[in-house]
């Protein structure tokens, strides 16, 4: 099989159905799908559609029923599960709707913690490469607070520094706007926007069709199946509400 070193994550016939439900839940339908080395994607679809199901399935965070996973080529579901933690680890960045920091640390100790897993002997440079990442997304002065002194975006943002910590390839997001306000979804984003300029791959499941309108491309999911996606090219910000009203065109007819 030839690889195209263009794409960097590939889904081939990919299919999820879980078995605890009576009768069985299918809830992904053969997903193929392929994202390119720096791209940004957005998983858009309705509530219950497979989105966070699919994010699950291609990040080694659970596994198919069916169909392969590549990730730089490499076929994740031939791993054994300590082999996918690593590559979880060291290779790939999450960032959820919350940020589950554990309350008895620090926001830095937080964000530091995975960092110091994946390369114990690497402690300073774990440090000096945390702090760098506080600093550039603006909370290096919250560092010392507990989980529960910073505001919602403050703590998104501190999830993101988490996410880098191990200079991840690709980094997935689920919602991380979900739980925030106007203004911290605005904060996050540019901080999203700001990952990705820099070459990072992101796959982001969003239901908020601004956050979408970043995007380089947007898939959208119906019931298991991808039904349609739709190129919008290099994000600006000069475009931001031309993109999102054309996004939200394309939604309607597709029933959003
Ligand atoms: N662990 C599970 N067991 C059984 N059904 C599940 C499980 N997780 C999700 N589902 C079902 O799969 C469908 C898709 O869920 P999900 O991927 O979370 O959708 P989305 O993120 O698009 O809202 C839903 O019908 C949900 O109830
Ligand atoms: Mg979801």
């Amino acid at each position: 099989m030839s690889h195209n070193d263009q794409v960097t994550l590939e889904s081939k016939d990919l299919s999820k159905t879980y078995y605890s439900t009576d009768p069985p839940t299918q809830v992904l339908n053969g997903i193929v799908l392929s994202v390119k080395k720096g791209e940004f994607l957005v998983v858009m679809g309705a509530s219950g559609s497979g989105k966070s199901t699919l994010l699950y399935n291609i990040s080694g965070m659970d596994r198919p029923t069916s169909g392969n996973v590549f990730l730089e080529g490499r076929d994740l579901t031939s791993l054994s599960d300590t082999e996918m933690s690593r590559v979880r680890l060291t290779r790939m960045g999450f960032i959820f709707q919350q940020a589950y920091f554990l309350n008895n640390l620090t926001i830095r100790d937080n964000i530091l913690l995975p960092a110091l897993k994946a390369a114990p002997k690497e402690k300073e440079i774990a440090i000096a490469r945390v702090d760098k990442l506080m600093e550039r997304f603006g909370i290096a002065h919250v560092g010392q607070h507990g989980t529960t002194q910073v505001s919602g975006g403050q703590l998104q943002r501190a999830s993101l520094c988490r996410a880098l910590a191990c200079e991840p390839s690709i980094l997935f997001a689920d919602e991380p706007t979900g739980a925030l306000n106007s203004s911290m979804t605005v904060e996050v984003m540019d901080a999203l926007t700001d990952v990705h300029s820099e070459g990072t791959t992101l796959v982001m499941v969003t239901h908020d069709p601004a956050c979408a309108a970043r995007a380089d491309r947007v898939i959208y999911l119906k019931d298991g199946l991808l039904i349609d996606s739709r190129e919008l090219g290099k994000w600006s910000r000069v475009q931001a509400m031309q993109r999102e009203d054309d996004l939200l065109a394309w939604l309607r007819e597709l029933g959003f």
